[in-house]
């Protein structure tokens, strides 16, 4: 306790003042770096774990035939390319996702792409599926001793120009899903279609080309449980429907609620905050996801209970946010955001205070 105390205070106080001052991307860059030493060499992992990992075998849970050594995970989007593949369950967490990752490199939008909400506790990002390809990231992770880690992979289609029609991300989503299919380190895999920041016209909310999509997936007989990516702003009436439509397929096992939010008339911003970023593209994650995620874990787990996996994401800044997903139904959780303005020790104090 009086340790996650000082690490808080050291965060908040001294580490999170002087990284603020830096853009995010360099800041990012520079954590990915430290981070893939961490992970590289056990005794840099205990040393993290020692500083870090909250254990405690109440947390254990066992959901689709995986176990998790507690229920909160790192969504999608921090650990782009598997650099931190290594180190994240020394930092606290249960299970970890690498990606979104696609089949063809891209270099991600235009910067600015990323920047800071502090007072709206959120991150605008207009990242757009950065990714250095499955081949290369494979073969990082192919390199990891990663055994003991719940580790996850999320699946996006390229957003390069060429894949500019349905059928040819449909295809892109296959030819990544073949490869990374027979991995035994990847436990899990995540289906993202609801990147709002790809180029692409038509979109996989559409019930249509989900169908289509989903029918493709069936027909690679993948063993791993896959999780849907949804939306964050889609009428519970509509998700209620890919909800259904999903479930006919052999190959979901569940859904993450959710991604990030667009409108920029949320509640939840600051006023001049938002204001400040009016020129830059790109949506928004943290408290203002938050809302929208609780209503769509609690709808669909009271509609469709047992039958499936609802993985609860969107503004968990401490251990009350967590329970409440939990008890909204989430069987497990994930985050970045409150990881970024709390500090990497928020994750056992979240587990700590699920586990009381
Ligand atoms: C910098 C950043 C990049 C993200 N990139 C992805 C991504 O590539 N794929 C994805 O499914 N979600 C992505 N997300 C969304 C998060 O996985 C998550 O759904 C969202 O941020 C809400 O959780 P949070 O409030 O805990 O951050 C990204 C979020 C952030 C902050």
């Amino acid at each position: 306790m009086l340790k996650t105390k000082i690490i808080s205070n050291a965060y908040k106080l001294i580490v999170k003042p002087i990284l603020f001052r830096f853009d995010p991307e360099t800041v990012h860059d520079l954590f990915s770096t430290v981070g893939e030493f961490l992970g590289s060499y056990k005794i840099t992992r205990d040393f993290t774990s020692l500083l870090f990992e909250y254990k405690n075998p109440s947390l254990k849970r066992t959901i689709d035939g995986i176990d998790f050594s507690n229920p909160v995970g790192l969504s999608a989007g921090f650990d782009y390319d598997g650099h931190l593949a290594g180190i994240m369950k020394s930092v606290g967490y249960g299970f970890n996702t690498v990606g979104t990752v696609t089949a063809k490199e891209y270099e991600g939008n235009t910067k600015p792409r990323l920047a800071r909400l502090p007072k709206s506790k959120s991150l605008l990002v207009n990242k757009g599926f950065k990714s250095q390809g499955v081949d290369k990231v494979l073969k990082r992770l192919d390199a990891m001793n990663l055994n003991n880690i719940t580790l996850g992979l999320s699946v996006g289609s390229s957003n390069v120009p060429e894949v500019n029609t349905i059928q040819k991300a449909i295809d892109d989503y296959v030819y990544t899903f073949n490869k990374v299919k027979n991995k035994n380190y990847i436990k899990y895999l995540e289906l993202n279609i609801s990147c709002p920041n790809t180029e692409m016209k038509e979109s996989f909310a559409a019930s249509k080309n989900l169908e289509l999509l989903l029918t493709a997936v069936d027909k690679l007989k993948i063993t791993k449980p896959i999780y849907i990516k949804m939306a964050n702003e889609l009428a519970i009436s509509e998700m209620e429907k890919l909800v259904e439509l999903s479930l006919k397929h052999k190959c979901i096992r569940g859904f993450i609620f959710s991604n990030l939010v667009k409108d920029r008339n949320n509640k939840a911003f600051d006023k001049n905050e938002i204001k400040g970023v009016e020129k830059l593209k790109g949506n928004f994650s943290g408290k203002p996801t938050q809302k929208n995620s609780n209503d769509l874990i609690s709808h669909m787990s009271k509609k469709f209970g047992n039958k499936t996996t609802i993985i609860g994401c969107g503004g968990i800044f401490n251990a009350k946010d967590a329970k409440e997903k939990l008890d909204n139904g989430a069987k497990l959780i994930q985050m970045i955001t409150g990881m970024i303005y709390e500090g990497p020790q928020v994750i056992g104090e979240i587990n700590r205070g699920i586990g009381e």
